[in-house]
């Protein structure tokens, strides 16, 4: 009840928008879109493609503004379900064999007959939003595959990329068999032409694979690690341990690549390229920050065997979250010269 008043709370906002939108229609510059409040609503509903079709924000050249391109607020796509299915047969085989550490883990061990109904409720719902954002993570990897690519980026480096997406189709499986161990995934609907922000088409290719690499990686990858490890070293049951334990292995190479990338371009950018990088930053922390707000006003609930990611709902998660987000990605961009805001401040 509480979700549904917000998203109609940041609908009215989205609606606001729109009326302030009219008045400036070319190029959609919304001056005031520096509301951190307005910001942290498209944030939102881009981020769960709850939203009406935000396709681009683009950092201003004053701190926190933003600009809202190509936003259209007629009602979104129609929401489809997020199912997922396998072909089987010899084409399971092959992956089956690519990947043969899912097969391995302890399937079937959970034994659910000492959970509560609202326990298992939320360890089903929790695995199943982890399976979700392993696939936008997914769409992440893959958009900057192919930016890295056009911007004709070391071969040796595109060929370690080529590999993430892959990780985050098995991070996929894994969650989402979890859920069902749990009793069965919940319902999700989303829209699966928005699932991430793309790079803003008017940079060169290489200032766009840059922006990816900033966002979904220096910041969101880098900090997904220690976090991730944190969540495993939470879990008790074998299995949970299992899973988040060979999703902290992949992780650990997807959370440094943004660096490496960020070190090998470093020649070719200039003052103005990293400032626009670092206004990247700055929205994908902003975005990150939202989330640990939501999550200190939610009720709190204790891990149980089969719930290892409730943990992730915890006072120690948010400490180390902020703690990581400090060490792990501030600290290094601002290393490599890429200039960042102060972090936004804590929500009530
Ligand atoms: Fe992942
Ligand atoms: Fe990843």
């Amino acid at each position: 009840m509480l979700a549904e008043r917000r998203v109609l709370a940041e609908r009215r906002v989205l609606a606001e928008l729109a009326v302030q939108g009219d008045a400036e229609p070319e190029g959609r510059t919304w001056p005031w879109v520096d509301s951190p409040r307005a910001i942290s609503c498209l944030l939102r509903l881009a981020a769960r493609g709850e939203h009406d079709g935000v396709r681009r924000l683009d950092p201003l050249p004053r701190p926190g503004l933003l600009r809202a391109s190509e936003v259209t607020l007629s009602p979104a796509q129609q929401p489809e379900l997020f199912e997922l299915e396998m072909l089987g047969g010899s084409l399971e085989r092959r992956y089956r064999k690519a990947r043969p550490e899912v097969e391995a883990m302890p399937w079937g061990t959970l034994d659910l007959s000492h959970f509560a109904s609202d326990e298992l409720i939320a360890a089903r719902r929790a695995w199943t939003g982890a399976a979700f954002q392993e696939h936008r993570t997914g769409v992440a990897c893959a958009a900057t595959l192919r930016a890295l690519i056009e911007a004709r980026a070391p071969l040796d480096l595109i060929a370690l990329a080529s590999r993430f997406p892959l990780d985050e189709m098995v991070h996929v499986e894994l969650c989402a068999r979890m859920a069902m161990e749990c009793g069965g995934g919940t319902e999700i609907l989303h829209d699966p032409t928005a699932m991430v922000v793309d790079a803003n088409p008017d940079l060169p290719a290489l200032m766009q694979a840059a922006e990816l690499c900033v966002r979904f990686f220096c910041v969101g990858e880098a900090l997904s690690i220690p976090l991730i490890r944190g969540t495993w070293h939470a879990a008790r049951h074998p299995l949970p341990r299992a899973v988040l334990g060979r999703i902290v292995k992949d992780e650990a190479a997807h959370g440094t690549f943004g660096f490496t990338f960020l070190d090998w371009a470093a020649p070719r950018l200039s003052d103005d390229d990293r400032a626009v990088l670092g206004h990247a930053a700055d929205l994908a922390i902003a975005f990150i920050s939202h989330q640990w707000d939501d999550i200190r006003r939610r009720p709190k609930r204790a891990p149980s065997p089969g719930d290892a990611l409730a943990w992730m709902e915890t006072d120690s998660y948010l400490a180390l979250a902020g703690r990581s987000m400090e060490e792990k990605v501030r600290a290094p961009l601002l290393a490599r010269g890429i200039p960042l805001s102060p972090m936004p401040a804590k929500g009530p």
